[in-house]
């Protein structure tokens, strides 16, 4: 049976002394409260060592929100796979749509992202979604697809066994105005037959689906309970501890 994964992506959010505060809390409530769900948190960059040290000993896995795609280099102001890796973190967050639209990142870039964190045995988190220009213009299916084919078309086959793949509509995220079951469900579909098709029977279906945008405890249940989502990525509700732990819940539930 797939584990499902729910990951809190912090964003620019958390000084060190707070982001240690809020990994602690997590790990203190689901120690009142164990979780069949696998649960990542992903803090700014300089709040991973510290938020790695409330973690030793717990079952909540360390996350980055980037990387680099090269090793080392003459890249001011990034940070490589290795040097995640060495730190503790198990999954880096790739493609995300604000690295994307904010910061110009282009699907080759990702794909090459990808190829940096497995070879590092992380896991990458490949972020994909339309905008609502694109939505109305009956873009979605289009939009994802061509997200996926060229971020992994460059890929050794076997790389889809270290990768999660987030819808996240770009128009939900941080917007409080999360995608209907429906939504979600067509287009979570669509991912997975992509999968299938692309990578065969099996290794299509063991690829975890997270749906991330506006993901709050409210909405969290009927979520969860669409057949081809199996996690969820978690922004602003992911910054107190109580609130992205029953979104977590919604899966110990279904
Ligand atoms: P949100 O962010 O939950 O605040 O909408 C989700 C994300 O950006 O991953």
């Amino acid at each position: 049976m797939t584990v499902p994964l729910v990951v809190g992506n912090w964003k620019m959010n958390g000084k060190q002394a707070e982001s240690a505060v809020l990994a602690r809390a997590i790990v203190s409530q689901l120690e009142t409260k164990p979780s069949n769900v696998e649960i990542a948190i992903a803090p700014p960059f300089t709040a991973l060592p510290v938020v790695g040290m409330e973690l030793r000993n717990s079952p909540v896995k360390l996350a980055a929100q980037n990387c680099h795609w090269e090793p080392s280099g003459a890249f001011t102001g990034e940070v490589s796979a290795p040097m995640l890796s060495e730190i503790g973190c198990q999954y880096v967050i790739l493609g995300h749509s604000e690295r994307r639209h904010i910061f110009h990142e282009r699907d080759e870039m990702i794909a090459r992202k990808i190829s940096s964190v497995t070879a590092q045995s992380m896991r990458a988190i490949l972020c994909v979604g339309e905008t609502l220009d694109q939505r109305h213009g009956d873009k979605t299916v289009e939009i994802v697809t061509a997200q996926l084919d060229n971020a992994l078309k460059g890929l050794a086959k076997g790389v889809i066994a270290d990768l999660e793949i987030a819808y996240e509509p770009v128009w939900a995220i941080g917007t409080g105005q999360h995608a209907t079951p429906e939504q979600v469900s067509q287009v979570h579909e669509c991912i997975r037959e992509y999968l299938r098709t692309g990578f065969g029977a099996v290794s299509g279906n063991a690829v975890r689906l997270l749906y991330g945008g506006s993901v709050k405890p409210e909405n969290a249940e009927s979520l969860a309970k669409i057949d081809q989502v199996n996690g969820f990525l978690v922004g602003g509700a992911s910054l107190q501890a109580e609130p992205f732990l029953a979104i977590a819940d919604a899966f110990n539930e279904n």
